[in-house]
């Protein structure tokens, strides 16, 4: 079944823990927390007392995207506030073997990603390392941006390299995903779809992930 994971970032912040209620209660999988620290990416979200804060109203899967740069600094205060999957950006880390592995000894499911421009062939040498890995479907930075078409063309890549080494990490995708394209991304080979606008900038979350699913 295909799991999706809202993404908080177009929710409305001053409502933030009955945002992530109602996406809960509408069927959601993961809630997705897009932390941005304005060097590696133009923009500025939030970070760890807003993660731990939002831990106590919730019992979703925190999804965590790292939009950070060297994000093997800040790891286990990441995992301290929350997360329960923490994804780093192959672009903006050191040492990214040794980052997942201490991902895992904590317990919790780590994840690479790549931005479009990125080669998929650069996680290759992770896979065994990786619960998830997240490929960027716009440049990372901002919601409410338009799917680029060819980076589902690393999502077939990716999901034949996970058949040809019998590997089970999950394949998310993040950015432009709707209604229209989510079928598309799923037949490619997605099995987490990322969502902020379609999802919470529906009237009716419920709808917007059964529509996501293609139900
Ligand atoms: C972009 C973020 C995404 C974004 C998705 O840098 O990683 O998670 O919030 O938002 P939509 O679904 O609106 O493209
Ligand atoms: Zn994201």
């Amino acid at each position: 079944m295909i799991k999706i994971s809202p993404s908080v970032l177009a929710c409305d912040f001053s409502r933030l823990a009955e945002e992530v209620q109602a996406v809960q209660n509408a069927g959601a999988d993961y809630i997705h927390l897009d932390v941005m620290d304005g060097v590696f990416v133009p923009n500025i979200s939030f970070g760890f007392p807003v993660i731990a804060s939002l831990k106590k109203h919730s019992s979703m899967v925190f999804d965590v995207h790292l939009m950070i740069t060297k994000p093997e600094r800040y790891v286990d205060r990441f995992i301290d506030a929350g997360a329960d999957i923490l994804t780093i950006h192959e672009e903006s880390c050191d040492c990214v073997g040794e980052t997942l592995q201490a991902i895992r000894a904590r317990g919790v499911r780590a994840a690479l990603c790549v931005n479009p421009r990125t080669p998929i062939e650069k996680v290759y040498p992770y896979l065994d390392l990786c619960d998830m890995v997240l490929v960027m479907t716009v440049e990372a930075g901002y919601g409410g941006q338009k799917l680029i078409p060819e980076t589902l063309d690393k999502v077939r890549a990716l999901c034949a390299e996970r058949a040809a080494r019998s590997l089970s990490f999950e394949i998310e995708v993040d950015g432009g995903i709707n209604a229209e394209n989510a079928a598309t991304a799923v037949a490619a080979g997605a099995d987490v779809l990322v969502a902020g606008s379609a999802v919470f900038g529906a009237p009716d979350r419920a709808e917007a992930v059964r529509r996501l699913r293609g139900e």
